[in-house]
Formats: C-alpha cells, structure tokens, sequence
C-alpha cells in the first residue's frame, strides 16, 4: 500500500519523524509531502523545509529513496488540493497525526472533506505521548525568544531556526 503523510513541516518536529518512522514500518510506501499553502505564512520556504525534512531524516537514521534504492520514503511537494495529489500518485490512504483530542475536530473535518470531493480516506495515526506537547509553531514561538528548542526537533532543524531569527 502506498501512503501519503501531508503537512507544512515548518519546520519539521521529532513527533513528526516519529510517526515517520512507525508508518514507513507499516505500509510498503511512504510519500511525505509538503504542502504549498499560500493562505499560510511561513518561516521556512518549501524548498527549505524539504531540504530540512531530507537533513532530519538523514539525521535520525532514516533512509530517503534519494539515499537508498532500498527505502520505502520518497519526499515530495504539491500546490494545490491534496486530493489532486492523492489520485495523481494513486495512494491509498492519507495519514496524519493526533496529538490529542483538539486535534480530532480539524483532523476530522479535513478527512471527512477530503472524502467528501475525492472519496479518498484518511487514517488517523495517534502520536507517540513522549511527543504529544511538541507543534511546529511552539516550536518557532520559543525559539524566536531564544529559548532552548532542543529534544522538540532534529539537530538541523535547531540550528536552521537560530539562523532565521
Ligand atoms: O501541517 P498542517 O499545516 O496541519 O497541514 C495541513 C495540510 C497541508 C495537510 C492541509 O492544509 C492541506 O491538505 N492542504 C492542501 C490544500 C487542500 O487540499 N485543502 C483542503 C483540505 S480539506
């Protein structure tokens, strides 16, 4: 089965690489796939934050289609509707994180949507505890104070955001 785990990966967190690493277990493919969403500002532009995703995943010991022919995980990025995406690759499922129960009415929404005008489903996957404190925007909210952001997200990515701020 061939997945697709969307996101805005800005930047990309250790939650995020966790649930990276159980579905890539699971499923035969993985495609991570960044999204272009210009109602959103970012910090991080979309070719930084794959390259970011690419360097994280290296950096966590996980192999890339790019590094290996052997991976499963191939990284990609989109602009547009999801859905689009979803059927141009012919994926299986989309998969995204809970992190806890104010997550599930968006995760829930978006799903149901997403069904809705595609009839693609989605699977909810349930965060890891020692991860459920960790978002991509506390993440820049603490480290543009100049707090310590270290065990939230992947050395790189530490360092990538003390050079934006
Ligand atoms: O990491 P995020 O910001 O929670 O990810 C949200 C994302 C990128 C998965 C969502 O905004 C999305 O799917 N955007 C693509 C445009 C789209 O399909 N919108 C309709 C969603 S119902």
């Amino acid at each position: 089965m061939l997945v697709v785990y969307p996101g805005s990966f800005d930047p990309i967190t250790l939650g995020h690489i966790d649930i990276i690493k159980r579905i890539s277990n699971k499923f035969d493919q993985v495609i991570i796939l960044v999204a272009n969403n210009e109602n959103k500002k970012t910090v991080f532009s979309l070719d930084e934050r794959l390259n970011l995703i690419k360097q994280s995943l290296k950096e966590s010991g996980v192999r890339t289609k790019k590094n290996t022919e052997k991976s499963n995980i191939r990284i990609e990025k989109h602009s547009g509707l999801l859905v689009d995406f979803v059927k141009q690759e012919d994926c299986d499922f989309i998969i995204r994180g809970l992190r806890r129960a104010s997550d599930f009415d968006i995760e829930y929404d978006m799903a149901r949507l997403n069904k809705h005008i595609s009839g693609v489903e989605t699977l909810l996957v349930s965060a890891d505890p020692k991860f459920t404190h960790i978002a991509s925007s506390y993440v820049k909210e603490i480290a543009k104070y100049g707090g310590d952001i270290s065990g939230l997200v992947p050395e790189i990515v530490a360092q990538s955001i003390k050079q934006k701020f």
